[in-house]
């Protein structure tokens, strides 16, 4: 007889930003699988009721909560709609993040003070507004909770033409370190995942015809092709889960075993 409860998300509800779309909408649909309560804070309502909709599919309880996490007022409205709805939040899943509405690669002369600053701010600001506001709510309910932030490969090594993107994962993986110092003590777990790449629309839509690119690129993976958003969600499932009780303050690299990226990639 194999007790698995472990690894199931029964009773909670879980945050996750961005889950319109790609790693989050999986991370979205995999915690509903392992019987988590979903809130859906995404900026495109149409995306988020689509997301909201496979999960009703799996019989699991859904809030569609229209967020701009880059906005303080817009997250703690999210936040205080998920508690009236499910009695409370256990897991926060800051996932927004990329490239940006006009997705470019840039050098650090092209790159506009303007493109820095909005960048950083959907990559890492947002985390830090997000995290801010569940952990104030944790803290005051005193309330164990946990966080898987998602940052990238890119927070590790060089990714060339991305000087922005990768600054701010690294903020991202030294938040998580800082943030499980300071609260585990309180019973709070804050974990990351730094992706390689991971077959979601944008990477999908900048590889698009340049199969030669996306073939030099898997050349260099060692298991040969990229991820996909369901492995993604899966290991979100894990560090929000009992089974990972002991892991804090972690960035995990869920790249396919690759170390380092192609510097040749497509200009935007
Ligand atoms: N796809 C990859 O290969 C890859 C690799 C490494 C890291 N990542 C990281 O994984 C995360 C998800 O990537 P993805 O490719 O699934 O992204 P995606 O673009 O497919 O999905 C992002 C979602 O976030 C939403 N969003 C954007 N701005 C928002 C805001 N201000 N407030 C709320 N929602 C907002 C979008 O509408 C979209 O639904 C990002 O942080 C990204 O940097 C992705």
């Amino acid at each position: 007889m194999h007790d698995m409860s472990a690894y199931a998300l029964d009773g909670m509800t879980a945050v996750v930003t961005g889950a319109g779309s790609g790693i989050g909408r999986s991370t979205a649909l995999q915690m509903a699988s392992a019987g988590a309560n979903i809130v859906v804070a995404e900026l495109e309502h149409d995306t988020a009721e689509e997301t909201a909709e496979m999960i009703r599919r799996l019989g699991q309880h859904v809030l569609v909560a229209v967020t701009d996490v880059t906005n303080v007022e817009s997250v703690q409205a999210m936040m205080a709609a998920g508690i009236d709805e499910f009695g409370g939040i256990d897991v926060l899943v800051n996932n927004v993040g990329g490239l940006g509405p006009r997705p470019r690669k840039t050098t650090i002369v092209e790159l506009e003070l303007t493109e820095w600053e909005s960048l950083l701010r959907l990559n890492l600001t947002s985390q830090f507004i997000c995290c801010k506001a569940f952990i104030t709510y944790l803290i005051d309910t005193a309330r164990k909770g946990n966080i898987v932030n998602i940052a990238s490969l890119a927070a590790l090594v060089p990714y060339e033409t991305s000087v922005v993107y990768g600054a701010a994962k690294a903020g991202v993986v030294s938040m998580t370190q800082t943030l499980a110092a300071e609260y585990g003590k309180h019973g709070i777990r804050v974990n990351c995942i730094a992706p390689g790449h991971v077959r979601t629309p944008i990477p999908e839509a900048l590889y698009k015809a340049r199969e030669e690119l996306r073939a030099a690129q898997r050349s260099i993976i060692p298991l040969g092709r990229w991820g996909e958003p369901d492995e993604l969600g899966r290991l979100a499932v894990f560090l929000a889960s009992d089974a990972s009780s002991y892991v804090t303050g972690q960035t995990i690299v869920a790249s396919g075993g690759m170390t380092y990226f192609l510097t040749k990639l497509p200009q935007g």
